[in-house]
């Protein structure tokens, strides 16, 4: 972690926690927020219940998103939810093109570029999420492909100054309790940083870098220790309020 950039650590409930069970855990994620003030915590529930949790968190310093958005703010999209819709349940930030979109829902770099730009229309804080599959990485191809995925939105980033977030997620280490190793990690991340700071100093100075991918209480401060990781998407232990919370924790006790 590097002192300029706020770390952030966001909680992807994926397809889990919808009604009251999400809005009573949102109140336990309400407290973690309370407790951690030098990191920003965010969680992202399914869409069902993102009105009633960004209402628990409002006037708290807990921030909320939508998992995913379409491209379009509105039209005959049957079962899609668009940036300005998150937008108006009081949501702030929203997650795109998350691997499991990439793998099982089609998304390509194009429609996550577009869904990005969508996202700033509507005044969303975008969380752009790139990573290499195994194939790709036992063929030497990581950084190769994860350079094509944030080229793919850089510029969009570039004309939107504000604090924005990329997540890099190897998607072998997704749920598999595989995690990349911290060495690992960084140079994934120095490099990502490197690409945003080539097109515009700012931009590689201010974006935050996620790592996501099988992060635990166990393991969150030693990756959270690398000067070019600024925080964490966390899935399945983001479920849990003693596991989400220590890994805040680890993360608030780096800013001391
Ligand atoms: P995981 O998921 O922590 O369960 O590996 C991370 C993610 O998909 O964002």
């Amino acid at each position: 972690m590097n002192r300029v950039r706020k770390p952030l650590i966001a909680g992807n409930w994926k397809m889990n926690l919808g009604g009251s069970k999400g809005v009573d855990f949102a109140k336990e994620c309400v407290q973690i927020a309370r407790a951690c003030p030098g990191v920003d915590v965010a969680v992202f529930p399914p869409s069902t219940v993102l009105a009633r949790v960004a209402e628990v968190a409002s006037g708290s310093s807990l921030h909320v998103g939508g998992q995913n958005l379409h491209e379009k703010d509105h039209g005959a999209f049957t079962g899609e939810v668009s940036g300005p819709m998150i937008a108006e349940t009081g949501s702030t930030w929203v997650l795109v093109g998350h691997s499991e979109r990439r793998q099982y829902f089609g998304e390509t770099d194009d429609s996550v570029r577009a869904k990005t730009e969508s996202a700033l229309r509507a005044g969303l804080v975008p969380i752009v999420c790139v990573g290499e599959t195994l194939l790709e990485r036992e063929a030497g191809r990581t950084l190769d492909v994860v350079e094509r995925q944030v080229l793919a939105v850089r510029e969009v980033l570039a004309q939107h100054p504000r604090p924005l977030a990329i997540a890099y997620e190897p998607v072998w280490a997704i749920g598999t309790g595989k995690v990349a190793g911290p060495a690992e990690a960084e140079e994934v991340h120095a490099a990502i940083r490197a690409w945003l700071s080539s097109r515009d100093p700012g931009l590689g100075n201010w974006t935050r870098i996620l790592y996501g991918g099988s992060v635990k209480a166990d393991n969150a401060a030693a990756l959270l220790g690398c000067a070019n990781i600024d925080g964490a998407l966390i899935g399945g232990a983001s479920l849990d309020a003693a596991s989400f919370g220590a890994i805040a924790r680890a993360a608030q006790a780096l800013t001391a």
